[in-house]
């Protein structure tokens, strides 16, 4: 079992760098934001427990965050491999994956920085529209759905996210900073990080990171 990671701030392309690599690789795509988006949809113990930090942009707890990973990796299958977004997401986190790769003898292969300037996160994320039903996800200027405010996949209605506002936008940008970026020094010390500028677009930078895999 191995595991790539992909980093970055609010807005960098995580997401849409996944929807890619999944229709491109056999690498299990885990999202800790879509686990914890369903959690709250769903009123799960865990939603009730994440959805006040989500709502402000802070950080949900790292124990939280590392039961349910553990939970994802172990339900499916031992030889699988894992793309991470948005997780680790602080050197707690980190720190919790490295314990659990020990006890499944797994290792993380390489953790992709996807490097974009904030005056640029900034549009991407208030231009952001997701499908309700399907979460596919849109740009109003970058990646315009065809017909204004619904899905081109299913029709379904497009919404932005609660977390999108610019004061959200503006506190989740600071917590990055703070508790996330650290992670760069913490993989660059281990010799597994690539940064790449996300500011191509998302086909120039998946064969990048198809480059690295070797997929
Ligand atoms: P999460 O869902 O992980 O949010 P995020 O990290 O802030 O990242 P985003 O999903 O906002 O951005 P993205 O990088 O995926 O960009 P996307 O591809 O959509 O987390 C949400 C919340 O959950 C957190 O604030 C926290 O509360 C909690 N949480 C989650 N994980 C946690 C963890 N591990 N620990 C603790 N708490 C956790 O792209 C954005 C827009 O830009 C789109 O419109 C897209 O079309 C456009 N775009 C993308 N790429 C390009 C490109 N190359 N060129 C032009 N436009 C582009």
């Amino acid at each position: 079992m191995r595991a790539i990671i992909l980093l970055g701030g609010p807005g960098a392309g995580k997401g849409t760098l996944s929807e890619i690599l999944t229709r491109k690789t056999d690498y299990l795509h885990i999202s800790t934001g879509d686990m914890l988006r369903e959690a709250v949809r769903s009123a799960s113990l865990v939603g009730q427990a994440a959805k006040s930090f989500m709502e402000s942009g802070s950080l949900v707890p790292d124990s939280v965050i590392l039961d349910i990973v553990e939970e994802r990796i172990d339900s499916g299958d031992p030889q699988a491999h894992f793309m991470f977004d948005g997780f680790p997401r602080t050197i707690g986190q980190a720190e919790g994956l490295d314990s659990i790769f020990v006890r499944k003898n797994a290792r993380v292969s390489n953790v992709f920085n996807l490097t974009v300037p904030r005056e640029i996160l900034i549009p991407r994320l208030t231009g952001r529209r997701v499908c309700k039903s399907c979460g596919a996800v849109y740009h109003l200027i970058n990646k315009p759905p065809k017909n204004p405010g619904r899905c081109d996949i299913d029709n379904g209605e497009l919404l932005q996210r609660t977390d999108d506002s610019e004061a959200t936008i503006l506190n989740r940008l600071l917590v990055y900073e703070n508790q996330t970026a650290p992670l760069i020094a913490y993989y660059e010390n281990r010799g597994l990080i690539r940064h790449i500028a996300a500011t191509q677009t998302p086909d120039q930078i998946a064969n990048i990171v198809l480059g690295f895999i070797g997929a």
